[in-house]
């Protein structure tokens, strides 16, 4: 039997023929020095990225608009790249400036987009309006930061289906055998992108590890996550004196799969003796991390995603669900605003989400 969050009735959450409005990330910002082009497969579509001399992060159509050479093999000339096929050069707002064997340049150019680099990584705005703000975690809001990385990934599945495990109170007790209700998760719109998850519970004290564990935490574990366009997102762990960030940013990757970097954050401190404590925060942080994706990797290789029986532990996924389905979709090549359907699926209310947990209490 299918529920209205089954795939047949889902219009933008785990499809690949869309793309979700956002920053989706490029490279990491280390692996592009200046004076550097690069070619980058962005979600489907070909980008040339490369940094000016003076350090600035430029993102246009692959294609050379002469013959279709792929640009992120030109050579950057100041502020702007040229094709190494025949050595038409562009500026950094993609107009071409400067054809070798001609007086004046053909009135032609490619398509950029907006970039930043942000948290050690590059950002492409991948949308048609105005860019929204970039990804930021709460907890982090105004510091400077230092970060690291784990290991890139690959996942057999959508971004949606990767951000929903940090969010699957179900799994963390059969999976990551987290006892109890230590995460009971609740999540907030911020606004029409991003989606705020925050524990709602306070730590246990009825068993020992409950006690013990509340030693470290003044009133309840921290875990929040803040998601981004229903791909990217930060995972904050940790006790009150100490806090853990992760950032998992995804894109689509060939044949539905995911692409993703694991970007491990700390407060930059100003010492010498705190940027050493930093650096052993960030290898902690990145245990953390390993620990969490080993767990769940398994199932990202061989789900085929299809929500038939929500229960009322799911409620986190349909408000994620929801989330996405209610937001913007890009023009993005392949991805197309105008095919997709308007969807209608409401936010979960309280007497929804009993009714499904009775529903499927029942039946099984
Ligand atoms: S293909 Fe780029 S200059 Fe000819
Ligand atoms: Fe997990």
């Amino acid at each position: 039997m299918d529920s209205k969050y089954s795939n047949s009735n889902l219009h933008k959450f785990n499809n690949p023929e869309v793309v979700i409005e956002g920053w989706y990330w490029a490279l990491q910002s280390r692996e592009l020095k200046p004076g550097k082009a690069k070619g980058v497969r962005l979600s489907g579509k070909d980008l040339a990225i490369f940094r000016t001399e003076s350090g600035e992060v430029v993102a246009m159509d692959a294609f050379c608009p002469h013959r279709g050479a792929h640009l992120g093999g030109g050579t950057v000339e100041g502020d702007a790249l040229r094709c190494y096929y025949h050595h038409w050069k562009f500026d950094r707002n993609g107009d071409c400036v400067d054809v070798p064997c001609l007086k004046r340049a053909p009135n032609t150019g490619v398509n950029t987009y907006p970039v930043e680099d942000h948290f050690g990584l590059i950002w492409v705005w991948v949308g048609q309006g105005e860019p929204h703000a970039l990804p930021s975690i709460p907890d982090l809001d105004g510091e400077e930061v230092e970060v690291t990385f784990a290991r890139p990934y690959v996942k057999n599945c959508h971004p949606n289906i990767v951000m929903s495990d940090a969010i699957d109170v179900q799994h963390f007790r059969s999976v990551h055998r987290i006892p109890g209700d230590i995460l009971d998760l609740d999540g907030k719109q911020v606004n029409d992108h991003t989606l705020h998850y925050a524990n709602v519970a306070g730590v246990p004290e009825e068993s020992l590890i409950g006690r013990l564990i509340g030693m470290f935490y003044k009133e309840q574990l921290t875990y929040s996550l803040c998601y981004w366009n229903g791909s990217s997102g930060s995972v904050t762990v940790g006790p009150d004196f100490q806090r853990f960030h992760i950032i998992y940013a995804n894109r689509l990757g060939e044949n539905g799969t995911s692409e993703g970097q694991v970007v491990l954050l700390t407060k930059r401190k100003k010492t010498k003796l705190g940027r050493l404590y930093g650096k052993t925060l960030l290898a902690a942080t990145r245990i953390v991390s390993d620990y969490f994706a080993n767990g769940d990797t398994p199932q990202f290789n061989t789900i085929k995603f299809d929500f038939k029986n929500p229960i009322k532990d799911d409620k986190t996924i349909l408000q994620f669900i929801n989330h996405v389905e209610n937001s913007p979709v890009a023009d993005w090549g392949f991805s197309k605003p105008s095919n997709v359907k308007k969807i209608n699926v409401k936010p979960v209310s309280e007497a929804e989400e009993a009714s499904q947990g009775e529903a499927l209490c029942t039946a099984s």
